[in-house]
Formats: C-alpha cells, structure tokens, sequence
C-alpha cells in the first residue's frame, strides 16, 4: 500500500529466460537533495531524470510548503526556484513525508537552523521510525523539537533562531545523519564538522561543493571527517540525476538467478559509496561485467550485464562494506537462497530500522518458501538451495517495504512454484516502472484479486 492507496497483492511466477535492457529510473537519494539543496539555492535549478516515485514526489510538495516554488514541465525537466540558504517560510500545514526516510530526517535538519516551526508526519512505516538520531544532533543547533513517545512522528520542529555550528560523531553509519547535520550546519555561522567512523554514501558533500559551498573531507584518527564552511550562498544548477543503482539491483539479481538471462543494465552510477553489492556478487560467483566505464557529473558509470549464473558461492560479506550496500541486503538475501552453500551478513543492525525490519521481513518470508535462515540482533545467515532450488509456493508480507515488495517478486522468477505478497504498493516509492520494466524482460508478475 503506497501512503495513500489500498494494497496491491502480487504474485511472481517462475519464469524462462529475463533478457534485453533494463531502463532503470533516476538515483533516490540524489533525487531527493536536488529538491533540497535547489530549494535553498537562489535561483533556478535544473532537473532532469529526476525519480518520480512517491518518496521523491512527497520531497517536491514539501519544498513547495516551504516557500520554494518547485513545476515539472511535460518532458519530465524539473525547475526549482530556490528560497536561499535560511530563507524557508513557515509551512501552514502538516508537512506528510509519506514512507520517506530520507525526506523527512534530510528536511527536518535542512529546516532546523531557521527560525520557524514545522510539524512532519509520514504513513505507518514511517511514523514507527526512530527520529532522536535526527533530533539529538539538531538540538546541538538550538533546534527543539516534539515527538511522540520514543522520538516517534509526527514531530514538530522548532528551528534556532541563533543557530551555533557544531561538531558531531555520528553514533551509527548513516548518510541521513550526516546529511541533516550538514544541512542545517548551512544556516549556522562558522565550521560544522561531522565525523563518521565508516563513509557513508556521500552524495551531500558531492552536492554541496557543486552547489558552490565549501565542504572539505579528510581521514584521520577519529575517522571519516567532513567540514562544512556555514552561510554560503548556494548557486543554482544544472542535474542530471544518475540512474539508481540500488533499483539496479533487482533487475541484475533477478538475470543472475533465472536459467538463460542476459540483462544489460545501462548507466548505472558506481560511486564507491554505494556500489558494495555488485563488489559482493562478483565474490560470489556472478557473471556480471562493467561496460563501458566512463565518468559523468564527477562519478564513476557504467553499463552493467548480468547474466546467469548457476555456480554462485555463499560468502561472509565483509561487514566493513555494509554502508555501502545497506539497501540491497533484502536482494542478497534472495541471490544467496540460489547459491550454493551459506551466506553470512554481518554488522547490519541499521537493517531492523529501515522501512520494514529487513532481517525479519526477509526471513519470515523467505523461511516461508523453504529457505533456512538464521538470525541475531545485527546478523542474519541464509542457507542457499543452489540454483533453481528455491520450493517457493508462499506468500511474503511486503510491511509497507517497496525492497522487500521487489526482493520477493525477483524470489518468484526462479523458485519451483510462484511466490506471492500481501501488497506491492510500495514499489512505487522507489521505482514505479518495476513491474513493466521486468515483464519486458520476461518475468511474469501478476497482481492479484484482493
Ligand atoms: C539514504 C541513506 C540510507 C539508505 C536510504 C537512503 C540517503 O539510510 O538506507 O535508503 O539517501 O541518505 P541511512 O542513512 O539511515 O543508512
């Protein structure tokens, strides 16, 4: 169920081989900070492939509430004309963030060093969320903000009147964290400094510098260390947003596990940060080659081509490249259920706070369609049937979770019988064209009677 809708039950049905292009849509999390940082620029930012999936859309109305006036033309080209850096009116509604993460914690800090008040809401999922990772840091700033119990939405936010810039560790690997400091540090006088044990993925900094504020990065004892010099004015640009390699990802997974798959998956942005899946199927075996590398806009892209690969290995995955494939362990647990022996996954606790908790959402699900896997708190070891030996035949809940609504529709291509979920409605937030796009490759993907 999308924050609006009714659900959408969905089956899968074991399919023949998945072959052609997959034309996959616009980079989420770049999507959603050329709203942000367009909003806070002075003038007009250009935005073309832009993702027009739910979250990203709940971004644009947001910014519209803050003052920004934000259109998409009929060719799809996105125009923001921006406030300036402290320039956010004070929206005269509930600002409703539908499933988005990202939009909301990247708002409530891009808000939090101005002086007015906000109230944010979003759908279930999110308004279970922990907030306090957001509004701990904000209130360093002067932000106060209240909450339901246990720093829950909805949520009013105060913002400073006198914002003082800050310096914070972050206490768990998370470019949400990190992006809201750094974004509210924008209005605060002065050097706001965020350290981060691991690099998380690092589009803001990326963003930032390209929107002409001054960001500096350096490793040192403490860690990854990132420098924000406050109060820039931000100059508006011109974006074309990369394709989105965590949508990527189902299409790729999918031609690696179903017998005689070819899949060409073009353009796909491979910046360091969010590339670790593709490093970890390669590790495992899978038959999936770059093409045509090239840079484009300052990252690493390329043409990704997966094709079957029926003697994929379970691995331990390097806990160290967690954050840089933290959205695709829903899909690699489904890859690893068609290889052959045991993949461990740990170092991934942020799973249980995602739109869903992913271990369990997958594990339920998976153990369903005869999957043996095993759990604790920040680990999960699936146990591999080896190629085409999934028994399937069962229904999974999507919990409001367009990864783990997709993760099973890519298990029903090459299980033994058709898996099914309660509700594919979420696929929408992230990549509305999912189910066109893998039927014209050749999955079979049905929605169901309610
Ligand atoms: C995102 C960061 C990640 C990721 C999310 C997008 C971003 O969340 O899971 O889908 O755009 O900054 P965390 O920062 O909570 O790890």
């Amino acid at each position: 169920m999308s924050s609006h809708g009714t659900p959408i039950p969905m089956s899968s049905t074991p399919c023949g081989p998945l072959t052609g292009t997959a034309e996959v849509p616009g980079d989420k999390s770049i999507s959603h900070r050329s709203l942000i940082l367009g909003a806070l620029s002075v003038g007009e930012t250009v935005v073309t492939g832009l993702l027009e999936g739910d979250d990203v859309l709940d971004t644009a109305k947001a910014m519209r509430s803050f003052g920004a006036e934000v259109t998409r033309d009929e060719g799809g080209t996105w125009r923001i004309h921006g406030v300036g850096v402290g320039g956010f009116a004070e929206p005269d509604h509930v600002i409703d963030c539908g499933n988005s993460g990202t939009g909301v914690r990247l708002i409530m800090g891009a808000m939090a060093s101005t002086p007015i008040t906000a109230t944010f809401t979003g759908d279930a999922s999110l308004n279970g969320r922990p907030m306090a990772r957001i509004t701990d840091p904000i209130a360093l700033f002067g932000a106060q903000s209240y909450g339901r119990r246990g720093g829950r939405l909805p949520m009013t936010i105060v913002g400073a009147a006198s914002p003082r810039p800050v310096r914070y560790t972050t206490p768990m690997a998370s470019a949400q964290v990190k992006s809201a400091v750094l974004l509210a540090g924008l209005n605060a006088p002065g050097e706001t400094v965020v350290i981060e044990a691991e690099a998380t993925r690092d589009h803001t900094e990326r963003m930032l510098r390209g929107f002409g504020a001054e960001v500096r990065t350096e490793q040192t004892d403490e860690g990854h260390v990132i420098t924000l010099t406050g109060q820039p004015e931000l100059k508006p640009q011109t974006i074309v947003v990369p394709r989105d390699p965590s949508s990527a990802a189902f299409p790729v997974c999918a031609a690696l596990i179903v017998p005689g798959s070819d899949v060409l998956v073009p353009n796909i942005g491979l910046n360091p940060t969010r590339a670790g899946l593709f490093t970890t199927l390669i590790e495992m075996g899978a038959d999936l080659t770059f093409e045509n590398m090239r840079e484009e806009g300052g990252e690493p892209v390329a043409d990704l081509r997966a094709r079957f690969s029926p003697d994929m290995q379970g691995i331990s995955v390097d806990p160290a490249r967690a954050a840089s494939m933290i959205d695709e362990y829903p899909i690699l647990s489904v890859v690893a259920a068609n290889a052959t022996g045991t993949t461990e996954m740990r170092g991934v606790k942020e799973l249980r706070v995602k739109e869903s908790d992913r271990i369990d959402a997958m594990a339920t699900g998976l153990r369903a369609n005869g999957v043996a896997v095993t759990e604790g708190e920040d680990w999960w070891c699936v146990e591999g049937c080896g190629a085409g030996g999934v028994p399937g035949g069962a229904m999974a809940g999507s919990r409001l979770d367009h990864r783990i609504a997709m993760s099973f529709m890519v298990l029903g291509m090459a299980a033994q019988k058709a898996v099914s979920v309660d509700d594919g409605g979420p696929i929408t937030t992230s990549f509305p064209i999912f189910e066109p796009l893998m039927a014209g490759l050749g999955a079979d993907l049905r929605r169901d009677p309610v």
